[in-house]
């Protein structure tokens, strides 16, 4: 073989590692993004603006971060069905939630707020609530005595 066939196919290698790190590489990433698999895996019932469809979908903008200001509402967000067997890691589940109450929330975060990691997903996600309407009602019940 001559020198300069090797040097194309060498050319022609790295040419196509680089074509396959930019279509597969790139689209990993944007995969992994909160708001990416807000749309791929929520947005169907929440809505892109995370409106739902009350009383059966609830509606996170204003709400979402409340939850977060009483005792059992950090765990809520997370064991709720919808977030709870979504179809990502914990770690996804995390940056996900950390991303939606931004997202979500016309006021600022708690001052004490402490972003949600993997190992605390994996805590909470072991026990998915049966009845998520009643420990909402709960916990919004003592929200509103909170805030008399
Ligand atoms: C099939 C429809 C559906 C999908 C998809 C869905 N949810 Fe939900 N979600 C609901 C319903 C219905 C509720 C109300 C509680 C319940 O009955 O489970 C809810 C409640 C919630 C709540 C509690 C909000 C509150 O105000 O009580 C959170 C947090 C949440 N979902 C997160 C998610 C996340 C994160 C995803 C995507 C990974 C997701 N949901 C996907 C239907 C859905």
């Amino acid at each position: 073989m001559r020198g300069s066939d090797v040097n194309h196919g060498i050319s022609f290698l790295f040419a196509t590692i680089f074509v396959i790190r930019v279509l597969f590489g790139s689209a990993a990433q944007a995969d992994e993004s909160p708001h990416n698999n807000y749309m791929i895996h929520c947005q169907g019932c929440h809505l892109p603006d995370g409106a739902g469809k009350p009383p059966d979908v609830p509606s996170f903008p204003g709400q979402l971060a409340e939850f977060l200001r009483i005792d059992g509402g950090r765990a809520y967000l997370v064991q709720v069905p919808g977030t709870a067997n979504a179809m990502l890691d914990d770690q996804a589940v995390a940056e996900l939630l950390n991303w939606m109450v931004e997202r979500f929330n016309d006021r600022p975060l708690p001052a004490d707020f402490i972003p949600y990691t993997a190992p605390e997903v994996a805590r909470y996600r072991s026990k998915i609530l049966a009845d998520p309407g009643a420990r909402r009602a709960s916990l919004l019940a003592g929200l509103s005595a909170q805030r008399q």
